[in-house]
């Protein structure tokens, strides 16, 4: 059995060196530790989340971990999964999560996240949501007072394409008077980016973030269209943090 990372851990040693992605190697890796043989993991999607992914196929194949399956939560990390040789279930299979592990757009201090500038925020919502322990991997840059802050930054929605401007515009009208611009998610080609589930993405940029996160999160939920949204509100039961002064990690 692996020796398990010490919690509420900070180290202090300054590594002026680490690039950016070494700091998400680093998190990906903490949180890897936490993960037994037997256990059907959610693999997350993104930058950061697939470092945890490489380490979890480097431990099967060191033998160190043994009989995982692995719920991807994008086809893109299914692709990385299976092209490393990790075991694939799905939640009909599989619809009970031991552990999952995923990066976070942005993370607050009460541990609530946006996800989803990935487009993947269904599908992780879906598989993380079922999950005993969500494990939240992230650089330092990631770490906010007030999720949307920056103004700059958007709350995903994904939305059904049928009818998608009805719903584009109930979201503009709803939170119009804080100064929220809500725009459809281009593919960078001129074309709508399309999620794995065939629907599109409304970005919602609030000027000066996201004053209620409950009663926000409810309201997008509440509009016809909506699929689901990025504020994922007290779903991470650990948050790990690396920093180029050490490596957090905080509980929920
Ligand atoms: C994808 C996500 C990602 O987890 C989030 O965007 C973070 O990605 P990265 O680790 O590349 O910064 O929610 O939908």
């Amino acid at each position: 059995r692996r020796e398990k990372p010490r919690l509420s851990l900070t180290l202090s040693v300054p590594q002026p060196i680490l690039t950016l992605d070494d700091l998400k190697r680093i998190a990906a890796y903490e949180a890897v530790e936490f993960v037994e043989s037997g256990m059907v993991v959610g693999l997350g999607t993104g930058s950061t989340a697939k470092h945890a992914v490489a380490r979890i196929a480097e431990l099967l194949h060191e033998g160190k971990l043994k009989n995982i399956v692995g719920i991807p939560t994008s086809k893109t990390t299914e692709a990385q999964a299976l092209a490393l040789g990790i075991p694939l279930s799905d939640l009909d299979r599989h619809p009970f999560v031991d552990l999952a592990i995923d990066g976070a757009d942005e993370v607050d201090p009460q541990l609530n996240l946006v996800k989803g500038r990935g487009g993947s925020l269904y599908r992780e919502k879906r598989v993380e949501s079922v999950s005993r322990r969500f494990i939240v991997i992230a650089d330092e840059t990631k770490v906010v007072e007030k999720l949307g802050e920056s103004g700059g930054h958007a709350v995903p929605v994904e939305v059904a394409r049928f009818g998608w401007n009805v719903t584009l515009e109930r979201l503009r009208t709803l939170f119009e008077s804080s100064g929220c611009v809500a725009k459809l998610r281009s593919n960078g080609g001129g074309e709508p980016f399309l999620t794995d589930n065939m629907n599109y993405i409304v970005d919602l940029y609030f000027r000066n973030g996201v004053a209620y996160l409950q009663a926000t999160s409810d309201a997008i939920k509440r509009q016809i269209g909506v699929v689901e949204h990025g504020l994922f509100l007290d779903m991470a039961t650990t948050v790990i943090i690396a920093g180029r002064l050490g490596v957090t990690v905080k509980n929920n």
